[in-house]
Formats: C-alpha cells, sequence, structure tokens
C-alpha cells in the first residue's frame, strides 16, 4: 500500500495559504495537515479554528489538524466543528494525564480520529499507555514549531520500540510521521512500518507539485 500524503500547511501568510491549498487539491495527497501553533506551546503563531474552517470550505481533501498548543481541552469542540477528520494533541500539553486520555476519547467520541503527538525528547515508554485511546500516533521526527528542519535520525529507533509494542499488544494504530520528510527518508519510513507522511518543505518547494507528491505515492 502506498504511503498516505498528509501536505502542511506552512506558507507565510493567509493568501498564500488558500492558494497552495487550491493547488493540492489538484494531486493525490490525501490529506491536509492543519500546523496550529498559539505561541505558547511553541514559539510561532499559525491560525486558529476559523481559518480551519475556511481550509475545509475550500478543499475536497480531509483535514488532519495537528494542535501544537499549550491548553487544547476547551478547543478541542471548535476544531471539530470546523472540520477536523483527524484531530491531533500533545502529550506535553498535559500536566494532568487523565484529562489527556478523557480528552482522546472525547474526540472519539463525535467519529473523528483522535491523534497523539509527542516531541522528539520525550521516552516512547511514557506515552504507551495511551496508545489505547488513539487512532493515530503522529511521531515528531523534528522539535515542532516551524517547517524545513532536518530529520531526527533516532526517530527510527522510536518507531521500532512503537511497532515492538504494538505488535506484542496485538493492536493496530496509524502511524505518521512529522518533520524533514522528503524522498530521500520516505522509504526507509515505509520500511519501518510508517503509514502516513507529513511533507511540508519537501513539497511547497518543490516545483513540480504533482511528481513530487506522485513520487511519494509510488515508493
Ligand atoms: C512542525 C510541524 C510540521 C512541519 C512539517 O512543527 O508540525 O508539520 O510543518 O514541515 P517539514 O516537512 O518542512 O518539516
Ligand atoms: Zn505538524
Amino acid at each position: 500500500m502506498s504511503l498516505l500524503i498528509s501536505a502542511s500547511t506552512n506558507p507565510p501568510n493567509l493568501e498564500n495559504l488558500l492558494e497552495y491549498i487550491k493547488k493540492l487539491d489538484n494531486t493525490d495527497v490525501d490529506y491536509i495537515h492543519c500546523d496550529v501553533m498559539d505561541g505558547k506551546f511553541v514559539k510561532s503563531t499559525t491560525f486558529n479554528h476559523k481559518i480551519v474552517k475556511k481550509i475545509k470550505e475550500i478543499t475536497s481533501k480531509k483535514l488532519d489538524v495537528h494542535l501544537m498548543v499549550q491548553k487544547p481541552s476547551n478547543k478541542i469542540k471548535k476544531y471539530i466543528k470546523s472540520g477536523a477528520d483527524i484531530l491531533t494533541i500533545h502529550f506535553e500539553s498535559y500536566k494532568n494525564k487523565n484529562k489527556l486520555t478523557k480528552d482522546l476519547l472525547s474526540i472519539k467520541k463525535g467519529g473523528t480520529f483522535a491523534g497523539l503527538s509527542f516531541n522528539p525528547t520525550t521516552e516512547i515508554k511514557e506515552i504507551l499507555p495511551f496508545i489505547y485511546f488513539c487512532d493515530m500516533l503522529l511521531v515528531m521526527s523534528v522539535t515542532p514549531g516551524k517547517s524545513g528542519q532536518e530529520f531526527i535520525e533516532s526517530t527510527f529507533d522510536r518507531l521500532k520500540e512503537i511497532k515492538d509494542y504494538l505488535k506484542h499488544q496485538n493492536i493496530e494504530v496509524t502511524i505518521e510521521v512529522d518533520g524533514g520528510v522528503n524522498n530521500k527518508n520516505a522509504k526507509t519510513l515505509k520500511e519501518n512500518g510508517v503509514n502516513s507522511v507529513v511533507l511540508g518543505n519537501y513539497l511547497f518547494t518543490s516545483k513540480d507539485l504533482k511528481g513530487a507528491v506522485n513520487l511519494i505515492k509510488n515508493i
């Protein structure tokens, strides 16, 4: 099976963003990956649920919303209403881990896929107990905050740890990798059991968008 592609929303301003999303509509990407940053969880600020709603209105693709925010709990409903098909929250946003479980379950309740993401510095054994409450693991392969960073190679060891655990527990969860993915590392990611990749800079800087998408799809 081909890798699923979730195209990241990294253009510099809203006008460019909406234009880029329209272009993506004519390609074989599977999802639009909406990187929501609040300037607190990460330094940058991007956009909120209102823009996610706008994106939903102009694309036929599904929305994969990645919340890099300090306090996700009171925002979950808004993003679901705005059209998120997958809604991902960060492990590090929660001091109270019972609340994390509750929020993952509340995302799933209405039929939206629940994603759990975690930073490259978070130990895999910390996130494993929450795997049972989510549909997708969004494995960060860069420090969250901006596009165009280099892929962290130790992600492969982390993926192995996750895959071994899933196999042992006999459960299936989609694995998406986010950060620094390109035509050079996508094949190895696929060979390591990754189902889906986020593509930011690789697609955004390509001269032939359709071709760049197809290259990854044919890996
Ligand atoms: C990083 C974001 C990523 C990023 C991906 O904080 O979550 O989705 O925009 O961009 P590239 O592929 O350029 O690393
Ligand atoms: Zn992301």
